[in-house]
């Protein structure tokens, strides 16, 4: 359905027409003073100069025009402003129609798109940290509200599997256990089916040599080898890549499903490594790909750019491959696979030189047409108090299942000691809250800006906060449940200010969405539902809404605080997060 701003401004446009100027001066806006008017259009300003007539003389006669139904406040204000405020039972109109069409009426995609999003990422065998819950949070998100406008959505892991970390934790284990048949080049196989390894002894593995290749560069030259024999598919080394994966992974998922992200696709690097040869046999046929020092590499700089664009290094000299390469290989699966029209990346915004190389070459390949959108959302840091990259107490990498059984734990004192839920309900409880507070949190950041991770703001239940607005919504579901059955009653027009205003604030819904699907922002949702939680809330306060004695004026505030919650609702699943019972 029609944007308010558009419905307001074609009914502007009627009138300037029917006062005789041209319709295209119709545009309106919502007012910068909101203590004069909700709306305003400055067109006469800009009709004087092409009728040669004062702008107040315009304004006024287009004023005459507007219809006394849809407005209840028309004036026209020197130097040629008109100013509005919209009737009550336009207002009650466009709710109702919003209560009624599907999705509250905001437009979808006209030509539904095929969307790939990589938000994953996590580095097979080493610990999920913080650096990969940014990716997760807003991915999830931007996912979501890819599809909640229509489009068919895939979110891929793109799990780092295919890296150093491999090599090194395969010497490793070469060097504490060399007698394992992995390292036994003779040994012919079957290889066993139970890991030499736990995951425990796993996550010890990779920082002792991760530590030990710094100290030590005929440890680092090993692993180095180790990485290459198996990406060149050396047996006993694939078997143990396949112990790492089956021991890993499972600990991954779990991670991911405590933060309610879920991957639709769960390939990683590895699975694009057959489409690499073929891939470099074209790239070099084309000409694009060239030797240079006996590496090969894919020069992608323009003359006209401002900054120095390196060549993609698609092969070293000593033969790897990198991440380079990896990246395009995964784009020629992806063609493969889902003809994407879009693959939304995220990562660390420091990692946008690569995506830009990445996607140069892709483009000059013929990796993928034309049409298809190629967007790099690069992430700020999350950063602790004093302003630097979040760390434990130690100094240490903070690990993603420690900060969110942090803010858990937090979280957990409070909903006990308020005495929120039933004993039974407080695990649930606890986790909702504190998802949204971790999200909000985050989310509520335009994503390129770096934020500062502060559990007593993000968790508080006032303020700018997700606990803020699963409280809000939670008020008014225990109304609504108090009251009774309330999903048919109609909308009607305002009584009061406070009734008013919410009602406006819900009329900002479509703009809201649409501005956060356009522009990778789902901190435009932060903002529309902190203002619509305050509406909601302080028509609360204002209102006598249970004991109201007046039966059809309660039946309309219930309608009223029914659709707002509806909102909240759907714009926290956008978000990622959900509403407890009670809070
Ligand atoms: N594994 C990478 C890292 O931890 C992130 C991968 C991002 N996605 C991609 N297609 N490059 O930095």
């Amino acid at each position: 359905m029609e944007k308010i701003l558009d419905l307001i401004s074609h009914k502007m446009a009627d009138a300037f027409a029917a006062a005789g100027f041209d319709p295209a001066f119709g545009r309106v806006t919502v007012s910068n003073r909101p203590d004069l008017c909700e709306y305003q259009c400055n067109g006469a300003l800009a009709a004087a100069k092409t009728y040669h007539k004062p702008p107040i003389q315009i304004a006024q006669a287009v004023a005459q025009q507007l219809d006394a139904v849809d407005f209840e406040d028309v004036s026209a204000v020197a130097p040629g402003f008109i100013n509005l405020r919209v009737s009550g039972a336009f207002l009650q109109r466009y709710l109702q129609s919003m209560r009624q069409e599907p999705d509250f009426g905001v437009n979808k995609e006209p030509t539904p798109k095929t969307i790939v999003v990589d938000y994953g990422g996590p580095n097979v065998a080493k610990p999920l940290h913080i650096g990969h819950l940014r990716s997760a949070i807003i991915g999830e998100s931007m996912k979501r509200i890819y599809k909640f406008f229509g489009n068919n959505t895939i979110g891929d892991i793109h799990l780092g599997d295919w890296g150093l970390q491999m090599g090194l934790i395969i010497s490793e284990l070469r060097s504490r256990q060399p007698d394992l048949c992995y390292f036994d080049e003779t040994f012919t196989g079957p290889y066993p089916a139970e890991a030499p390894f736990t995951l425990s002894q796993l996550e010890e593995v990779y920082p002792a040599a991760s530590a030990r290749s710094k100290a030590d560069p005929a440890f680092a030259q090993e692993a180095h080898k180790a990485t290459f024999a198996l990406q060149n598919g050396r047996p006993g080394y694939r078997a143990l890549w396949k112990h790492i994966m089956n021991v890993s992974l499972p600990d991954i998922r779990r991670n991911y499903d405590n933060l309610d992200v879920h991957f639709e696709s769960w390939l990683g690097e590895m699975d694009a490594q057959p489409y690499i040869a073929p891939m470099l046999e074209d790239m070099k046929a084309k000409g694009l790909a060239v030797e240079s020092d006996g590496a090969l590499i894919f020069p992608v700089a323009r003359e006209d750019d401002k900054k120095e664009v390196p060549p993609c290094i698609l092969v070293k000299s000593d033969g790897a491959t990198l991440y380079d390469t990896t990246d395009l290989a995964t784009l020629v699966q992806r063609e493969q696979d889902f003809k994407p029209d879009k693959v939304l990346y995220l990562a660390d915004k420091r990692q946008s030189l690569h995506f830009e190389q990445v996607f140069r070459a892709a483009r000059m390949a013929g990796i993928v047409r034309p049409e298809t959108e190629l967007e790099f959302l690069g992430f700020g840091t999350m950063n602790g108090k004093d302003g630097k990259p979040f760390k434990t107490r130690a100094g240490g990498v903070m690990r993603l299942e420690q900060l969110i059984s942090e803010i858990t734990e937090y979280v957990r004192k409070k909903v006990v000691e308020n005495q929120i839920v039933e004993p039974d309900a407080v695990e649930e409880t606890t986790r909702r809250i504190a998802m949204a507070a971790l999200k909000y949190g985050d989310l509520s950041n335009q994503p390129t800006k770096d934020y500062i991770f502060d559990m007593d703001r993000f968790a508080a239940f006032e303020g700018n906060t997700g606990p803020y607005i699963l409280y809000t919504i939670v008020r008014v579901k225990s109304i609504l449940a108090k009251y009774g059955a309330w999903e048919s009653l109609p909308i009607q027009a305002p009584v009061s200010p406070s009734e008013k205003a919410l009602m406006l604030a819900i009329t900002k819904l479509a703009p809201a969405l649409e501005a956060a699907y356009r522009d990778s922002a789902p901190n435009l949702i932060c903002s529309y539902i902190y203002e619509l939680a305050g509406a909601a809330n302080g028509f609360y306060h204002e209102t006598r809404i249970l004991t109201e004695p007046d039966e059809k004026l309660q039946a309309g505030y219930i309608a009223l605080i029914g659709l707002a919650k509806d909102i909240l609702e759907t714009c926290i699943n956008l978000l990622g997060f959900q509403a407890p019972e009670k809070m």
